[in-house]
């Protein structure tokens, strides 16, 4: 007879990593400054929130910031690479073309066998893989999960747009998701809107041995800040309302980290008060799909989240894409 299937998956270990390059807005300003691009830490401060971001020096590539935030993430759930049977990397800036960082990452574990892919959604990466590892765990397909975002986007930036390259960073962060009976992930939603797909985006390609097309990242900023505070707060409420819970149930909103003002307004809009809000964007800047997990793990390792607290994640990005968690640790 087959093992019933979990009522839930639930997250038992969370890790991260950032590579040890920082840079504040000053170092960064001084390195643009070398060729004529103007800004300061003053401006950068104002419009984004953002102090300081990491970069990863240039040999080390995606799956080596996600194999440290993901064996951060085994050891916290006391749990053993090898007993592990699904791996999603969420990532847009994977190490190759193919195969996948997931692929990647599992032979740096030393592990094989468990199914192992990637997702690409931009900044709702990881909101997107951890959907589909709670449907996968949910379904019998899977038990155990490791669940990573990870990104070496200064590798897509260009340092000559002072619009774009101030704005992001670069880490990852992991967590372990288990089959269990008790809660766990308790409603998740996703979305995306294909007719916003040039408002973000990197649109080179590879095409016969060579870059076809600009591969660097261009944003329409204004657009993009437009749609993600409305969005936010409309797949916020609906998880909310999804899970039979009210928005003071949730313990920490956990948002994308992108701009400290579209973080403010979606908790606002949400009538949560602000000191519920777990603000990283400070000190990483946007770091696409590794962005809630690492402001996830800094909140469990800072102490401020806590087994039981019940917390929503929600992420928004290029796509167009967004999507959110509800669930309990
Ligand atoms: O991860 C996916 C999600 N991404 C986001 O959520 C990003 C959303 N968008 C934003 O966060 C904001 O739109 C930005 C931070 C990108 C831009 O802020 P803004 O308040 O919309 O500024 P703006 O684009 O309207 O630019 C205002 C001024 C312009 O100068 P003028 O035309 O007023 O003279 C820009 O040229 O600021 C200038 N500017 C800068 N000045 C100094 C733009 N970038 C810089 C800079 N330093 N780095």
């Amino acid at each position: 007879m087959n093992a019933p299937l979990p009522r839930y998956s639930r997250i038992t270990g969370t890790g991260s990593y950032l590579p040890p390059n920082r840079l504040t807005n000053d170092d960064l300003a001084a390195q643009l400054a070398k060729d004529g691009i103007e800004t300061s830490d003053h401006w950068i401060v104002e419009r984004t929130g953002i102090r300081a971001r990491h970069f990863a020096a240039p040999e080390v590539c995606c799956s080596d910031l996600a194999l440290v935030a993901a064996q951060r993430a085994l050891e916290a759930a006391d749990c053993d690479a090898a007993s592990i049977d699904l791996i999603i990397v969420a990532t847009s800036t994977p190490d190759m073309v193919f195969p996948s960082t997931a692929c990647l990452l599992q032979q740096k574990l030393g592990v094989h066998g468990c199914a192992a892919f990637d997702v690409q959604a931009v900044c709702s990466g990881f909101v997107y893989a951890l959907t589909v590892a709670d449907s996968m765990i949910r379904t019998g397909a899977a038990r155990k999960a490791l669940v990573i975002g990870a990104e070496v986007f200064s590798r897509i930036l260009d340092f000559t747009d002072r619009t774009t390259c101030v704005l992001f960073g670069d880490g990852a962060g992991a967590v372990v998701l288990e089959a269990s009976d008790t809660p766990g992930v308790l409603a998740t939603e996703l979305h995306a809107d294909g007719r916003h797909v040039n408002i973000l985006c990197v649109p080179g390609t590879v095409s016969g041995g060579k870059v076809l097309g600009d591969p660097l990242l261009k944003m329409d900023g204004q657009a993009v800040f437009k749609l993600a505070v409305g969005v936010l707060e409309d797949v916020a409420r609906s998880v909310i309302e999804k899970a039979g819970r009210t928005a003071d149930d949730v313990d920490w909103l956990i948002p994308h980290q992108a701009n400290i003002r579209i973080l403010q307004s979606t908790t606002k809009r949400l009538k949560m008060p602000l000191d519920k809000l777990i603000i990283t964007v400070d000190q990483h800047g946007n770091t696409s799909a590794a962005s809630i997990p690492l402001a996830l793990d800094e909140g469990v390792r800072g102490g401020k989240i806590k087994p039981g607290d019940s917390l929503l994640l929600a992420g928004v990005g290029g796509g167009f894409t967004w999507g959110a968690v509800l669930l309990d640790l």
